[in-house]
């Protein structure tokens, strides 16, 4: 029987992210720069209310993934989502992932939830063979609004790409009001997302509104 046919000696594990031990954390870390040659994930810090699944066979992890709980706003209207990252099955073509994937389908179901992910060309087949839709052309109406924390940059600050003594307020006038501004230099809005596109499981419509409009989607979290 070939391991396709006998994905019932897998189980599924959830965990939310602030109870994943240091062991499993390293482990997905690790995983992620072999398969990326970094990892580009604070799971210590950023995902604490993330949803963890991973399939195991055994106390082996065989493939893992991540449901991010995320609002993202279209005409002022918030949009509670869970945002899709971090999937990887641990060897490749064995049908790990379509399992983990066919339960999360599941978890969403159950719950009454919707997921989007952004994902690589290369993935396309396998999000369509696991039954999730792809929608063009949607990643590239995303907008990335972050606070100003910073009003002036003190030298030394390398993290920042204001020059020294502007402010965000000079720099983009036109931008909205209060602390909020759009990231411009980020990805989401820069628009070389060509490769990508996203996916959603949305069994029940609930973003139909969002998904036949027309304008910015905005979130306050970097794309997941
Ligand atoms: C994407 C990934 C999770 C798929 O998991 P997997 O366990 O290899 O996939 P499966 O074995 O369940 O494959 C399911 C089907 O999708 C197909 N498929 C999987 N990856 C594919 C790819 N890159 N291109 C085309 N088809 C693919 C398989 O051929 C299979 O089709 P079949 O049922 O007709 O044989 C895995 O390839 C991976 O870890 N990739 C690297 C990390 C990554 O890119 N993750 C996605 C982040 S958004």
């Amino acid at each position: 029987m070939s391991t396709k046919d006998n994905m019932n000696k897998f189980v599924v594990i959830e965990k939310i992210g602030k109870d994943l031990s240091r062991e499993t954390i390293d482990f997905m870390v690790n995983k992620r720069i072999q398969e990326y040659g970094e990892n580009t994930k604070d799971f210590d810090n950023n995902e604490q209310e993330s949803l963890f699944f991973f399939l195991m066979e055994g106390s082996d992890i065989k493939a893992f993934g991540m449901l991010k709980p995320v609002i993202i706003y279209y005409k002022e209207v918030g949009y509670p989502i869970m945002g899709m990252g971090n999937v990887m099955a641990m060897e490749k073509g064995k049908g790990y992932g379509t399992t983990l994937m066919n339960h999360v389908k599941n978890y969403l179901t159950k719950t009454k939830q919707v997921c989007i992910g952004n994902t690589h060309k290369d993935n396309f087949a396998f999000y369509t063979k696991c039954g999730y839709t792809f929608i063009p052309g949607f990643v590239n109406r995303f907008v990335y609004y972050m606070k100003a924390k910073t009003p002036t940059v003190k030298s030394g600050m390398k993290r920042s790409r204001l020059a020294e003594g502007e402010t965000v307020r000079n720099k983009y006038p036109d931008r909205k009001v209060g602390d909020i501004y759009i990231d411009t230099q980020g990805k989401e809005t820069r628009g070389d997302w060509h490769d990508y596109a996203m996916f959603v499981y949305d069994k029940e419509n609930r973003l139909k509104e969002l998904i036949n409009g027309n304008g910015d989607i905005v979130t306050k979290v970097p794309l997941w």
